[in-house]
């Protein structure tokens, strides 16, 4: 494993040469052109990456975008890995790993989700103030590499405060309305029925989606701080009396791409 991260790594740096990373995103569906406002980009195809999985959903691209977004050093990754194609939960988490071996310190995860809050609506952005693992897996399930994280990583502070707060502040300065929630993540690649949703309501959940948690149990594992935003896509199963489908999905995600890319530049900023 670490001999893999660091080919991976040393092929990355091969290729972005001065502009070492300090930040990560990882863009989620119709979330992926925020990569396209980064200046100088280097963009490297997954495929070209030893030992990096190649993805294939529809509206994912799959390349990491190595360059600068409001003068910081940022490393993107257009696409992801999900778990329901097929990946390994270690596949899945491989890019989070390199990106802490190039010197990443601070992540910012997106994804789309459903709303299970019934104050939400299609369209909103969500701050991740948490999450629940609800995927039956965990990507350290298995000997602990000690070099990469302890065995027992710290989970009580998963997703930032500092890095929640500068979110809030953001969208607050831009006018922007940023709901607050916990994200629940489901394997897919179904939808949930409404009894799930349902459940995933009692059980404390504001949003769900197919991503996401492995990548910050990862992050969390290598000490990398984590700040997460959800867009809203949907609601989940049973609120609205209206079957899903990933095309809405992205066509949300489209709506608000603006507000999406404007809170993320200005979160940047800060970071
Ligand atoms: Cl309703 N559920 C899940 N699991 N993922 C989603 C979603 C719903 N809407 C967008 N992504």
């Amino acid at each position: 494993m670490m001999e893999q991260i660091n080919e991976s790594k040393n092929y990355i740096q091969q290729q972005i040469k001065e502009n070492q990373p300090n930040i990560g995103l990882i863009l989620g569906s119709g979330l992926g052109v925020l990569a396209d406002e980064i200046e100088n980009p280097t963009v490297i195809p997954y495929g070209d990456i030893p030992h990096f999985p190649t993805s294939t959903v529809a509206g994912h691209k799959g390349q990491l975008v190595a360059g600068t977004l409001q003068g910081k050093n940022v490393i993107a990754m257009q696409g992801r890995f999900h778990y329901y194609e097929g990946y390994t939960m270690q596949q899945v988490t491989f890019p989070v790993r390199v990106m802490k071996a190039l010197g990443v310190e601070q992540i910012l995860v997106t994804n789309a989700a459903g709303g299970i809050n019934e104050s939400f609506d299609a369209g909103n952005l969500m701050l991740i103030t948490d999450h629940i693992n609800n995927m039956g897996d965990n990507p350290l399930i298995g000997p602990n590499i000690d070099e990469l994280g302890p065995r027992f990583p710290d989970m009580s502070q998963a997703y930032n405060t500092e890095l929640m707060n500068v979110a809030k502040q953001s969208a607050s300065e831009l006018g922007l309305t940023l709901q607050e929630g916990v994200y629940v993540g489901n394997t897919g690649p179904v939808y949930e029925t409404g009894s799930e949703v349902k459940m995933l309501r009692t059980l404390g959940g504001d949003a769900v989606g197919m991503s996401t948690v492995p990548e910050v149990i990862v992050a969390n594992h290598a000490g990398i701080k984590v700040l997460g935003i959800s867009c809203i896509s949907n609601m989940a199963a049973g609120i609205l009396d209206q079957p899903l489908s990933h095309d809405e999905v992205i066509e949300t995600t489209e709506k608000v791409r603006e507000d999406f890319i404007q809170l993320v530049k200005k979160v940047i900023e800060t970071m």
